[in-house]
């Protein structure tokens, strides 16, 4: 009875078992453990003590397992990660009756623990194994190490931007926020630690793990031991979860689950994004704005970096170099653009200067404090300057509450930048590891945290004040904030870019594998520096890159200080000619993207995708540069940067489509490299929405919905509008449309699904356009009747003009 009792919350309904007597931890059993292991049998789970050491495993799902272990007592069932809702969530289990051995199943799972070693095996149904322990897992005074089988083909994705190739496997990596201006394809850590990744098996079957410790923590995929996976932490608790799904998809979905989508970013964020360290006065923004709409270049937004401050401090403005910003954001919302402004975390240490935003931290005691009790000062571009305490919700609101003026000004967007935090001038690039964080936040005990344990998680409680100060100022309004360093579920609260890269073509490539595994990690807004930060790209270069940004999340162009000028026009004609192409048909394919912008928000699904995450049982075909832009459209840049040398791209399951002329392909398709053409292929069975090239996203656009289908197997195309800004998310603020095809004995069928949601869209009618039409003629009816039709641009391509279709309708060609 008395050893029943250890069981806190299982004491009711733990069914006592006795094992036999061994020990996998380093100190010596405690008396009432002498007698051997005690496991008990949870409704939803299982646990063990051995050792001196209690682990359970519980099922939060039927796929979604939690495995928490510690000295004597579990950790704190808190985290700045994963949802309160899904660590609450449980299922029931059915305990495994097998002779000696411990362990439950779900629906999908049978986890089985070894009590004399505490190693753990979890096996999807049919007996095959998603993840193993390969030693016993090893808890030290402080931090702990577990080890893993790493099967023969298993490939790994995710921790977020770390660099070098896409797949993990025979890397390591430590997660540790870093400053890392100039990184290069091996350097690491880097600016975010996101400890979540992927194994995916070569049939597609795949299982992810989030180790959800925020001290600094290490990943070695067979690099020390090509046998075995470790994975281990300084200090912290074990907390990790197992996500197992027949598909990277699933995986990546119940990762969501876990930390929470991405939610819907203003429609003005998906477009062209001009940026520069720095535009350095008003009347030089207002001539960047002028010369895009005079090269009718679309464009979106224009960044302030931190030159447009007063002596670099944040939340203050040149008064000599933008005498008038208000004015400034006005005028140019009026040509179409948004303004956003850079506002870093560290606050100048400026006592008796009339800087309110250091007078009103030092009054709210919002600072960080050495171990003396002294306010912590730092050196970053300021010079001197304090930190504020983000994981206090109190100094959340406050800092929140520092964008007022910048939010009734009109800024429209905010730029969250060094908050690893970068400190100049000390060889860890960033703050002592004693220096005290308060914690107060709900599911956390109250209590002091050393920098050591809140570091990595120190620039997403940054970015998270900036979102819910910004919901704050205007509940109604979709928040914009691009931040740089985070933590896993900082997706919930702001995009990111892949930091200081440089103008290289290797860069280039990196910024895909980057932003792929950033998509896998749950950032699906991502973006790079387009053109490079670091360095001046020949025009080549920055024009291929413009091209390959185009097609990714968040599409940037941006350049330090001291670099040659990266905006698109200053290369002239023959090189804007290219890049306004390339700027204009993401501009056109907005109804695409922004209908992958809503997937994502409810699902978690990447809007920029590895190839695999598609088509999982696709052997590796060595496209290594190729990347999705959602399901339909694959995107493969040069392999070899700028060598002219011809490269095949291999289209999974056979022939595709030229997304450029519309021309069925081959299944191998023969590249040869030239700078106007980045090779872009549709699925068959895409259905893709497109739109009335405009300038700005902030105007509606005129004319009809043109609707590419390709036919093909699983056709469907998606649509989705909504007013592009507002946080509603009813059937009266949003527009949900499914569009079906069929290829018919004669011909093809359309089939418009009934729309859901009231919101009226811009577009006045629909022009459909199938492509591969093999016959010389054609004939189409809506619901029975007829409707002409005519071919062009060429003889494969049949179109239709047609009144907007809410659905139920069926189109028919034959
Ligand atoms: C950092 C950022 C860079 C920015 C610069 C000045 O290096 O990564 O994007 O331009 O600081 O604010």
């Amino acid at each position: 009875m008395t050893r029943n009792l250890l069981f806190a919350a299982a004491a009711a309904a733990a069914i006592l078992m006795r094992a036999p007597m061994a020990n996998a931890f380093s100190p010596a059993p405690n008396a009432a453990e002498a007698a051997g292991p005690q496991t008990a049998s949870l409704p939803d789970g299982v646990e063990v003590r051995s050792g001196g050491v209690l682990l359970r495993v519980t099922a939060l799902r039927d796929d979604v397992l939690r495995i928490r272990a510690g000295r004597g007592q579990l950790p704190e069932d808190a985290s700045w990660a994963v949802l309160a809702d899904a660590r609450r969530a449980s299922v029931k289990v059915e305990a495994l009756a097998e002779a000696g051995a411990v362990g439950f199943r779900t629906k999908d799972l049978v986890v089985r623990l070894d009590p004399t070693t505490l190693r753990l095996t979890v096996e999807d149904r049919e007996g095959r194994t998603v993840l193993a322990d390969a030693a016993a897992p090893s808890l030290k005074e402080r931090g702990f190490s577990l080890r893993k089988s790493l099967p023969d083909g298993e490939r790994y994705y995710g921790l977020g931007d770390k660099a070098g190739p896409l797949d993990r496997r025979g890397q390591a990596f430590t997660l540790w926020n870093t400053d890392a201006y100039g990184y290069q394809d091996n350097s690491d850590p880097l600016y975010k630690s996101i400890p979540f990744f992927l194994g995916v098996a070569p049939d597609g079957k795949s299982y992810g793990l989030l180790l959800d410790d925020t001290f600094q923590t290490w990943f070695d995929f067979g690099r020390t031991d090509p046998k075995q996976l470790s994975i281990g932490a300084q200090n912290g608790p074990v907390d990790y979860y197992v996500l197992a799904g027949d598909t990277p998809k699933q995986v990546v979905e119940a990762y969501a689950w876990l930390t929470g989508p991405a939610p819907l970013p203003p429609l003005w964020s998906l477009g062209f994004q001009q940026s520069r360290y720095s535009y350095m006065s008003d009347a030089e923004v207002r001539s960047i704005a002028e010369r895009l709409r005079q090269e009718r270049i679309p464009a979106d937004a224009i960044y302030l970096d931190i030159d447009y401050q007063d002596r670099n401090r944040p939340f203050t403005v040149n008064p000599k170099t933008f005498p008038d910003l208000p004015k400034l954001v006005s005028d140019l919302r009026g040509e179409g653009f948004r303004l956003v402004t850079i506002t870093d975390l560290h606050i100048a240490d400026a006592p008796n200067q009339g800087y309110a935003p250091y007078d009103t931290g030092v009054a709210g005691d919002h600072f960080l404090k050495t171990t003396d009790g002294k306010t912590y000062v730092g050196e970053v571009w300021p010079g001197p300057a304090v930190f504020p305490d983000f994981t206090r919700a109190e100094t959340r609101d406050w800092w929140g509450s520092l964008y007022k003026n910048f939010h009734d000004a009109g800024v429209a967007g905010f730029w969250n930048d060094m908050n690893e935090p970068a400190i100049f001038g000390t060889p860890t690039k960033t703050m002592p590891p004693d220096v005290a964080h308060r914690i107060d936040e709900p599911g956390f005990t109250p209590r002091t945290a050393t920098h050591a344990e809140i570091h990595n998680v120190y620039g997403m409680e940054n970015s998270r004040a900036t979102h819910d100060g910004l919901l704050e100022l205007a509940p109604d309004d979709r928040p914009f904030v691009l931040t740089r360093a985070s933590y896993a579920g900082g997706q919930r609260y702001a995009a990111t870019w892949t930091g200081d890269n440089s103008s290289t073509w290797s860069h280039l490539a990196l910024s895909v594998s980057m932003q792929l595994n950033l998509g896998l990690s749950g950032f699906a807004w991502s973006g790079a520096d387009v053109g490079g930060f670091a360095g001046s790209p020949s025009p080549e270069l920055l024009t291929k890159w413009i091209e390959v940004g185009a097609f990714t999340p968040l599409f940037r162009d941006h350049a330090a200080k001291g670099t040659r000028p990266h905006e698109p026009w200053v290369d002239g004609p023959e090189q804007t000619d290219i890049r306004r192409h390339y700027i204009e048909e993401r501009y056109r394919l907005m109804p695409y993207i922004y209908a992958l912008a809503d997937k994502t928000a409810r699902t978690g699904l990447p809007v920029m995708r590895p190839v695999f995450l598609e088509f999982p049982r696709q052997p590796e075909d060595g496209n290594l540069a190729a990347f999705m832009l959602g399901p339909d459209l694959l995107i493969a840049p040069p392999r070899n940067g700028e060598s002219l040398d011809p490269f095949d791209v291999t289209l999974p399951g056979g022939g595709w489509f030229d997304y450029w002329t519309g021309k069925p392909t081959a299944a191998v398709v023969h590249e040869t490299p030239s700078l106007a053409r980045l090779p872009v292929f549709v699925r068959p069975g895409a259905i893709l929405p497109r739109q009335p090239l405009m300038q700005s996203l902030s105007e509606a656009p005129h004319g009809a919905l043109e609707l590419r289908v390709y036919p093909g197997p699983h056709c469907r195309g998606e649509l989705y509008w909504d007013d592009g800004r507002s946080m509603r998310r009813d059937d009266a603020a949003v527009l949900r449309q499914e569009v079906r095809c069929e290829t018919t004995p004669n011909g093809l069928k359309i089939v418009f699904e009934r729309r859901s949601g009231g919101y009226r869209p811009w577009w006045n009618g629909l022009h459909v356009a199938v492509y591969g039409w093999r016959a010389p003629q054609a004939t189409a009816k809506l619901d029975g009747k007829p409707v002409p039709t005519v071919f062009a641009p060429d003889p494969g391509v049949l179109n239709v003009d047609l009144p907007d279709q809410p659905g139920p309708a069926v189109l028919v060609f034959e």
